[in-house]
């Protein structure tokens, strides 16, 4: 056997031995956030932490694997932390997201909205943000929690995230004299999410935000992750941010009063997640009627987003699952002149990039929800459109395909390769 060979096999024995001591010490980590937890203690416990690296530093002799030994212990530091934090923070209506900035709560309640005060912290300047298009008793019902809240109603849509809805935003903050210990409460769907998400990420390089989305839509998908936005030159989201959420707050029983075209739209992101992670939830829907479940099915559409955004944050690779359907998807809503809405053009979006027999599984669904499941507009007009797409590279687009339920890929399409499934993506 040479060397190469004995070395390996070496390095196959130590990686099994870190296995096994990697689980022994998440093991212990649990049974020492079940004590924080029953305690009441933070999880963060920065003394004891420096004390490891100082008691581990004396291990390694080497220096330069010194070095490295201590970034290994940090890093699993770090995993235990985010470890112990999931375990504190999840129950039966509640999920934590592991992010760059030190991870969020999102909890999916009934009645939630009036618990805002126990789940953020309003003991400060709130700049509550909401748009036209949102009943004005959410927005009321989270301020009379603040200490001190400044409401802004911004224009519906489009026309609130924009720049324009920002500078109103940050004009607001200024005026009442916010500081990078206030905050930024959105409280509407994802326009309002985005803009002031994007408010927050910018204002004194960013303070806290905290979102309560109240359109089935975003509930769904845009509530985690941390992307704002903002359209400019009407190019969808072209300046943005990257800014997660301190904490999300789901209340189911603000979409009693959505219209079902609005509650429509929201379940096709809900499909979208379970055609490209997760088939069983994909028969859930398909079973019964799916409102009964709302909360389930948000519960489990999130939980495939978390896992999407935890893998890849900053949508550089698998986050990119996300965008099943949207590549058609936004090519329709752009020839569609607000005609139809996002989600009803993601719905679209989806039959093209599926099997045959994938695609006559999703028609029947889609159509129950209340989706379109055809298209009239010309195949040639909806390619240009879906080629402006941010995710345009070299050779065509980067797109989302589902061969079967639950096993969504990416790969690059070319121009003439999309053009025919648009064409026989759906009847016209
Ligand atoms: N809505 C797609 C994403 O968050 O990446």
């Amino acid at each position: 056997m040479d060397e190469l060979e004995l070395a390996r096999q070496e390095i196959d024995r130590a990686d099994a031995e870190l296995a096994a001591a990697f689980v022994r010490r998440m093991e212990a980590a649990s049974r020492i956030a079940r004590y924080k937890i029953e305690q009441g203690l933070p999880v963060f416990d920065p003394a004891r932490e420096a004390r490891v690296l100082e008691q581990n530093a004396g291990r390694v002799a080497s220096p330069p694997l010194r070095e490295a030994y201590l970034r290994l212990l940090k890093c699993a530091m770090s995993l235990s932390r985010a470890y112990q934090r999931r375990l504190g923070a999840e129950n039966d209506g509640a999920l934590w997201v592991e992010s760059e900035r030190g991870g969020y709560g999102v909890t999916v309640a009934r009645g939630a909205l009036a618990r805002a005060g126990e789940l953020f912290d309003l003991d400060r300047r709130v700049l509550v943000v909401t748009d036209r298009g949102v009943p004005p008793a959410y927005a009321a019902g989270l301020a009379e929690l603040c200490r001190e809240p400044v409401m802004v109603t911004l224009d519906e849509g489009a026309a609130g995230k924009s720049l324009c809805g920002a500078e109103r935003l940050w004009s607001v903050m200024l005026e009442h004299g916010f500081t990078r210990a206030d905050c930024v409460c959105a409280v509407g769907g994802g326009s309002v999410g985005d803009a002031a998400g994007f408010a927050a990420a910018c204002w004194m390089r960013g303070v806290d935000f905290y979102n309560v989305p109240t359109t089935l839509l975003a509930q769904a998908d845009a509530s985690i992750g941390g992307k704002t936005g903002l359209d400019q030159n009407g190019v969808k989201n072209l300046v943005g941010a990257f800014w997660p959420p301190k904490a999300v707050l789901i209340d189911p029983d603000l979409l009693k009063i959505l219209p079902p075209r609005l509650l429509a739209e929201g379940m096709a992101e809900i499909v979208k997640m379970a055609v490209v992670s997760d088939g069983a939830l994909l028969a859930e829907i398909e079973a019964g009627d799916p409102y009964e479940k709302i909360e389930t099915l948000l519960l489990r559409a999130l939980k495939i987003k978390r896992a999407l955004v935890e893998a890849d944050e900053r949508d550089e690779g698998s986050r990119r699952l996300l965008n099943f359907g949207h590549t058609v998807g936004h090519g329709v809503e752009a020839l569609a002149g607000g005609a139809l809405y996002h989600g009803e053009c993601v719905a679209l979006g989806m039959l093209p990039m599926c099997t045959p027999a994938l695609r006559a599984r999703l028609i029947p669904l889609l159509q129950r929800l209340g989706l379109p499941t055809r298209c009239a507009l010309e195949p040639e007009r909806i390619l240009a459109a879906a080629l402006h797409d941010k995710k345009r590279t070299a050779q065509g687009i980067m797109a989302v395909f589902a061969d079967e339920e639950g096993a969504g890929y990416c790969r690059e399409i070319s121009p003439d390769e999309l053009k025919a499934r648009i064409e026989t993506g759906w009847n016209r």
